[in-house]
């Protein structure tokens, strides 16, 4: 690619975030003190985790079923998911757990609803939700359902999963949703939401990426908001940073930014059971916060104003909302739950 078109291509923003990004791996790979944590009793606890079959993911599903718990592998790859199932058992300190494979593809609603259909048919309760899968730097692409790839599967997809597992959660005492957010979303900018599927304007894979990772971090500001009636057991929510972590996530960058990625910047980079350390501490440790994004095990993150905005929290739920197939049963219950005001119930309504 020559110089002009990889500038057209990449442009300013991904040059500013690449330095953003290197700055802050150094940075975080110099200062971040790269802590472990032992697993915890959690014998009867049930726990999902998308994007089981590697990274931290893996890593997290690992340590849950360490501690005992019924552990669904929620995996868009369902031979890599039993595969992970069959390494854990030969584990000692994992073989008396229980774990199950569930197909999960986040980038196609049917397969979320059939992934939640087939939950619900093991009538079990649901202690642990982690929302981990993600993708980063993949070119314009869009889900079956048409959304862009970044924003459709690290928030569309958990946002959608997460409502229709609501009343399970409410109904199991002391539940957690855990969002696998990252630090990048500062490199994202709520201008995103005027044209979320890149049809007017030029796409940058990093962009999308910072901006799905905003929409995490907005949604359980959204969230947190709505988990407001006095007769529900909501869960509580919390946003995690995993580090910088060496996993598969940057496999569709450019060639040679791989190379870089993986062979400069792993000099830096936390391992996957590092990563995981702090997603299981998130779950079992900050039980009783919601609405913190918290990092390196047991630190507190400071939110920017961007991530905490009332307006544009809500502008992201009421487009997620849109952009769902519900039946009406579920519109009428997710108004029962409070996850839809009166305006939303009617627009639902009215789209069916
Ligand atoms: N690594 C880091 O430095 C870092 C930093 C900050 C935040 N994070 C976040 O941490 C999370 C985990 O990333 P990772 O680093 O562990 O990456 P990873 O090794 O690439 O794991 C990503 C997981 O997500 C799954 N996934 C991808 N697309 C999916 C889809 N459409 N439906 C269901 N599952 C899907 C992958 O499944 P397949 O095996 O089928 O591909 C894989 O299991 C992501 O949300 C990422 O944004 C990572």
């Amino acid at each position: 690619m020559g110089v002009m078109s990889w500038w057209q291509a990449y442009g300013w923003y991904s040059l500013r975030a690449w330095l953003w990004l290197l700055f802050d791996i150094i940075t975080s790979g110099l200062f971040y003190s790269k802590k472990q944590v032992e697993p915890r009793d959690l014998k009867n606890n049930v726990v999902i985790v998308t994007g089981a079959t590697s990274g931290i993911g893996k890593e997290t599903a690992r340590l849950f079923v360490k501690s005992g718990a019924t552990v669904i592998l929620a995996c868009r790859n369902h031979t890599l998911g039993e595969q992970v199932k069959e390494e854990f058992y030969k584990d000692k300190a994992t073989e008396s757990s229980q774990i199950l494979v569930l197909s999960l593809d986040l980038a196609s609603m049917d397969s979320i609803r059939s992934f939640v259909e087939q939950f619900q048919r093991l009538q079990l309760p649901l202690h642990y939700l982690i929302l981990n899968a993600g993708v980063l730097g993949v070119d314009l692409s869009y889900t079956r359902d048409n959304v862009e790839m970044h924003f459709g599967v690290n928030h569309l997809g958990h946002f959608m999963l997460s409502l229709l597992l609501m009343e399970t959660m409410i109904n199991t005492k002391h539940s957690r949703m855990v969002i696998v957010s990252s630090t990048m979303y500062v490199l994202g900018s709520l201008h995103f939401l005027d044209d979320m599927h890149y049809k007017k304007r030029r796409y940058s894979s990093f962009e999308a990426y910072a901006c799905s990772k905003l929409c995490n971090l907005l949604f359980m500001h959204e969230l947190c908001k709505r988990c407001t009636s006095a007769n529900l057991n909501y869960p509580s929510i919390v946003a995690v940073h995993p580090g910088y972590v060496h996993t598969r996530v940057a496999r569709h960058l450019n060639e040679w930014v791989y190379y870089l990625y993986d062979r400069v910047a792993s000099l830096f980079l936390s391992s996957p059971e590092q990563g995981a350390a702090t997603v299981y501490a998130a779950a079992v440790d900050w039980k009783s916060f919601s609405g913190i994004f918290t990092t390196n095990v047991d630190q507190l993150l400071t939110l920017a104003p961007h991530a905490v905005d009332d307006s544009a929290s809500k502008c992201l739920w009421r487009k997620s909302l849109s952009l769902l197939y519900l039946p009406p049963q579920v519109i009428d219950k997710l108004r029962y739950l409070g996850m839809v005001d009166e305006d939303e119930y009617l627009q639902c309504r009215i789209k069916r």
